[in-house]
């Protein structure tokens, strides 16, 4: 991986930044070394907030506030890395792993180590099992698969190694910033959405990913011809869904009766969407393509 992959090294100390010379901590008065004491502590509180949980893994906020975006389509969590996540993030985020920090466009043929491989982008992997299937049953593919759970970056990284998947890279970050930032035009040859946080509450709708905003932007990066692959189990957000993507002018629907596609085949069943056949749900899948220039 280039260096324009790699993660950012971890932020210099509090007394780096503040430029105090060592000296003066030795010569300091007790007040002046209990207030010194108080302030590394809090130097230090400021730290653990800021060191990313893995030095060479994926940062915790990439893109950090040059690109921040008020609406986001994720919920940032804490969420628990087990030993075998950690382990695979620590060995393998440096060769695989990429920080979506917004700074530089991302040549995918270096990143793939192929110039000819077409590369598809997966939005919100999850725990990335689907991922890695959908991988192995395409090696002459190269799936970019994007999101912002650490636990889940750590399992498709193993799941990739475990099962020789060389044709899988990790992106730690927002896609937004990814797609708007990051990659060229016509680089895509498709993207995956497959149940993306459905947003339920009204008030929160504006949070979901796919919205006309987003498939303007989106169609910029895709070929023509490429697909865009969508699943969800939640009726409203399909209903919307088929809705904008029938609207926006870059897309044609591959379903002549302009409806949901039927299940293709080649799309393994997902964890979220197997939560959501257990509570009765129904499962769409939009398949729409991008139009010629
Ligand atoms: C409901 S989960 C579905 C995961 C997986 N596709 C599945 O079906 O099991 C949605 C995932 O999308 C991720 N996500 C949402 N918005 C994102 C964004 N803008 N960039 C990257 N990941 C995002 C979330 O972190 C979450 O892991």
């Amino acid at each position: 991986m280039s260096e324009n992959h790699a993660s950012p090294s971890a932020p210099a100390t509090a007394g780096e930044q503040s430029g105090a010379p060592a000296a003066e901590a030795t010569t300091a008065s007790p007040a002046a070394a209990s207030s010194a004491a108080a302030s590394s502590a809090a130097a230090q509180q400021a730290r653990g907030r800021r060191e990313p949980m893995f030095p060479d893994g994926p940062a915790p906020d990439p893109a950090g506030s040059h690109h921040e975006r008020r609406i986001r389509s994720f919920q940032p969590r804490r969420s628990r890395v087990t030993t075998g996540q950690g382990e695979a993030l620590r060995r393998l985020w440096p060769k695989w792993g990429l920080d979506i920090d917004g700074l530089s466009k991302l040549d995918l043929g270096e990143l793939f180590g192929d110039p000819e491989l077409p590369v598809v982008l997966e939005i919100g992997f999850g725990m990335g099992e689907a991922t890695a299937k959908m991988a192995a049953a395409d090696l002459g593919t190269g799936i970019l698969a994007c999101d912002v759970h650490t636990p889940g970056q750590g399992n498709l990284l193993g799941l990739a190694e475990r099962n020789g998947l060389d044709n899988v890279r990790v992106a730690n970050g927002d896609a937004i910033i990814l797609l708007r930032e990051m990659l060229v035009p016509d680089s895509l040859a498709g993207l995956r959405v497959y149940f993306p946080d459905p947003w339920p509450k009204k008030r929160h709708h504006k949070r979901r990913l796919i919205q006309p905003e987003f498939l303007a932007l989106a169609a910029t990066r895709m070929a023509p011809g490429a697909l865009l692959h969508c699943a969800t189990d939640w009726e409203p957000y399909a209903e919307q869904m088929l809705e904008v993507l029938s609207a926006a002018p870059d897309f044609e629907n591959t379903q002549s009766d302009g409806g949901f596609a039927p299940r293709p085949d080649f799309r393994p069943l997902t964890r979220f969407e197997g939560q959501g056949l257990d509570k009765g749900h129904v499962v769409h899948d939009l398949l729409f393509r991008r139009k010629a220039h």
